[in-house]
């Protein structure tokens, strides 16, 4: 399933001088005594979580895969990013599904806007908005407009049966405006934030509209949070990888750099760049997460990576088996030079790169962590989720932070209203 390789750290991790705290942490997690306590409620979702809303989940999704050509998803931040990660790498970015998913509310862009508003006049279209908050200023601007569209298009009747709103169980203007309206509603509870949230309806709503079989998610998630439910250090891969991280960033490493190698898991790489982001970047302390696709980014970042300024490490989540292969075919001129690889297939080129990446980074003083993931179906994606969210909560517990706040994210939002003269602001 997943296995966490540390064999290329180039130092080995200290794990005995963490084992007490970890320990303690472990406690404090499970006994909700910590930092940002009444956030926690992620912990145990797998087994606790709505069974009635989660059929419910599987019957709008149903509908909607019945009933309309595209699903716009209108969110920002942990509002969207696990639902697009997931999609996208269960998928592949060209899929051949008949529902096609936009992401929507996540941007203040007119041009993208526009252009999807107009992309859209000529679909039968149906829109997922989630807002914890229902206040969010991008995800409510783009609702707005979406819903003028869709109400010209199909009149005020079938547009709301076409709006499912995941929000807050009772406040909010979102929920107000569901209950006035009679869109169907999902519940995003009180006790998981929104970077924790794409194992609740925020995720599962659009991953399921996508096709894929979020029970499998679900029982992923259900068995990393079994088998990672374990204080000892020596045995918990989830708090090998934090006490890791914690070691480098003690070690003068100020960034974390994930690492994929296709295309469609890029978007996990933007995942768990919030995850870590918001999670750990406060109080003046923390690793910068950033994120590259290779070989795409070899041959952009790859030479600062290989021979820049030694601030980083890199966190590789390889997938073994790729979701489709195909195999270089020979050709008799062989202009191109390239019958060497004819009749090996693309992973296999794809591994020696992986292969000949990690020595040359590792060579090059680039300490790397390597998580395997034999092949990223639903089950193994809801095991590697719950895996980082239980690895970034010790994390930011061995860094002393509250891992579930984010108050740095409402100074732009202060800012931004007082100077659109928001009354209040
Ligand atoms: O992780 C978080 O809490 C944030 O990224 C939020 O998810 C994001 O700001 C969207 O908030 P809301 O769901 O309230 O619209």
């Amino acid at each position: 399933m997943i296995k966490l390789d540390l064999s290329n750290t180039i130092n080995p991790i200290p794990f005995k001088s963490y084992a007490e705290e970890v320990k303690k942490i472990h406690k404090m997690i499970n006994e909700k005594t910590g930092l940002g306590n009444d956030f926690l409620g992620w912990t145990t979702w797998p087994k606790d979580y709505d069974k009635e809303e989660f059929a419910r989940i599987k019957e709008a999704a149903k509908n909607i895969r019945k009933n309309y050509d595209v699903l716009v998803v209108a969110g920002i931040g942990g509002s969207y990013l696990g639902a697009r990660a997931a999609i996208e790498a269960l998928k592949g970015l060209y899929g051949d599904d008949k529902l096609e998913i936009i992401f929507f509310g996540n941007t203040l862009s007119p041009t993208y806007i526009k252009q999807v508003l107009t992309y859209l006049e000529n679909k039968k279209f149906a829109i997922n908005v989630i807002s914890k908050s229902g206040t969010t200023t991008e995800t409510s601007v783009a609702f707005r407009l979406l819903k003028e569209l869709l109400i010209k298009k199909v009149g005020k009747e079938a547009a709301s049966k076409a709006i499912f709103a995941t929000t807050d169980k009772a406040r909010g203007a979102l929920k107000k405006e569901a209950d006035e309206e009679g869109y169907e509603t999902f519940v995003i509870p009180d006790d998981i934030g929104g970077r924790y949230s794409v194992i609740t309806a925020v995720g599962l709503l659009p991953i399921a509209c996508a096709g894929c079989d979020i029970d499998q998610l679900m029982k992923g998630c259900r068995d990393a949070m079994n088998d990672l439910n374990n204080e000892d250090i020596f045995t918990n891969p989830a708090y090998q990888y934090a006490a890791t991280r914690d070691y480098f960033y003690n070690n003068n490493k100020q960034v974390e750099m994930f690492v994929t190698y296709e295309p469609q898991y890029t978007q996990i790489g933007e995942w768990l760049k919030q995850l870590f982001g918001e999670s750990e970047g406060k109080d003046g302390k923390g690793l910068l997460p950033d994120s590259v696709t290779f070989t795409t980014d070899l041959h952009s970042l790859g030479q600062f990576i290989q021979e820049g300024s030694h601030v980083l490490f890199e966190t590789v989540v390889k997938v073994d088996s790729p979701l489709l292969d195909l195999t270089v075919p020979h050709d008799e001129d062989n202009l191109d030079g390239l019958n060497y690889l004819e009749g090996k297939k693309l992973s296999e080129v794809n591994e020696q790169a992986f292969l000949g990446t990690l020595k040359a980074h590792v060579d090059g003083g680039v300490p790397n962590i390597v998580l395997h993931v034999e092949k990223l179906d639903e089950y193994n994606l809801g095991y590697l989720f719950y895996f980082f969210m239980r690895s970034c909560a010790m994390s930011a517990y061995l860094l002393k932070i509250n891992p579930f706040n984010q108050p740095g994210v409402e100074i732009y939002k202060k800012n931004m209203f007082h100077l659109l003269g928001k009354p209040g602001y």
